[in-house]
């Protein structure tokens, strides 16, 4: 197993689940994630100003970690920055997008929902996505960043009343429309997963991509091994947490629900050991 470690980057906590997965395959790996908190959010800016940001938060990160393999553990920064970060930086890059492609897999001719950020909902890539996967579905695009910004603020601290109170409008028009596939095409929803699956009713699945690129990251980062079942999560190094600006009480939450080592990276400058 390389030294170097296994990367992850979000303009927040959304990539978390990405790096919670990763550590239960494949325990013993050193994972590094880097939260861009200064940055947040990404998925109300422009195109061009997400792929500066993006650019300038790798940099940092491999200044920083020195990663083996970085993954992209936001659908707004993988749908419209990779293909650039891939030319700009000498890494692999792992990308997440929203998964149309698992929802059709899985039978869904009926209509599909896709929850996301406005910057992922109106772009170009989710639109090629649809016309190459879902050619024949009808898909009902949902911009949710207000639940980007709860999620990211407060997470641990809201119920799924208030969840309801913010989401329940967008779930009723997808229930109306006959959605029974949702995907989450914003990592952060991944958080509340639960609550968006009660709201739906169990008629209704709720999809993700975690179990897919968790898998197809450890498979890349390792020169193509088999990748195991789960095992001990909490064995191994605690995977160190960078946080670009300031790390909230969402991260405080986080940290110590999943023995998650955090650190702002303006107190970070001069430390020594990050690059392990
Ligand atoms: N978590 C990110 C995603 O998957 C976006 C959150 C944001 O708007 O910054 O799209």
């Amino acid at each position: 197993m390389s030294d170097r470690p296994i990367a992850f980057l979000d303009s927040g906590l959304g990539g978390i689940p990405y790096l919670l997965a990763a550590r239960a395959h494949a325990p013993g790996e050193r994972l590094v994630y880097y939260a861009d908190t200064a940055s947040f959010p990404y998925g109300d800016r422009s195109e061009s100003e997400v792929r500066c940001i993006v650019r300038d938060a790798v940099a940092r990160l491999m200044e920083l970690a020195d990663p083996r393999l970085i993954v992209i553990a936001c659908n707004t920064a993988s749908v419209v920055g990779l293909d650039e970060l891939r030319r700009q930086f000498d890494v692999p890059f792992v990308g997440v997008v929203p998964a149309i492609k698992p929802a059709v897999e899985r039978g869904a001719s009926e209509p599909i929902g896709v929850l996301a950020t406005s910057r992922t909902v109106g772009g170009a890539y989710l639109a090629g996505l649809i016309r190459r996967f879902a050619p024949q579905a009808r898909v009902e695009l949902v911009a949710a960043d207000e639940l980007v910004r709860m999620v990211e603020y407060h997470l641990g601290e809201f119920d799924e009343g208030q969840l309801r109170d913010l989401l329940g409008p967008s779930i009723d028009r997808l229930r109306s429309a006959g959605v029974r596939t949702i995907v989450l095409g914003c990592t952060h929803f991944i958080h509340v997963r639960g609550f968006i699956e009660s709201l739906a009713g169990p008629r209704v699945t709720v999809v993700d991509s975690v179990e897919g690129v968790v898998r197809q990251t450890i498979r890349l980062a390792r020169g193509g091994a088999a990748v195991g079942d789960v095992g001990h999560a909490d064995r191994g190094p605690a995977p160190l947490v960078l946080v670009s600006g300031l790390a909230g009480s969402s991260y405080r939450f986080l940290a110590s629900v999943h023995a998650l080592q955090l650190r702002e990276l303006a107190t970070l400058d001069g430390l020594p050991g990050v690059r392990g």
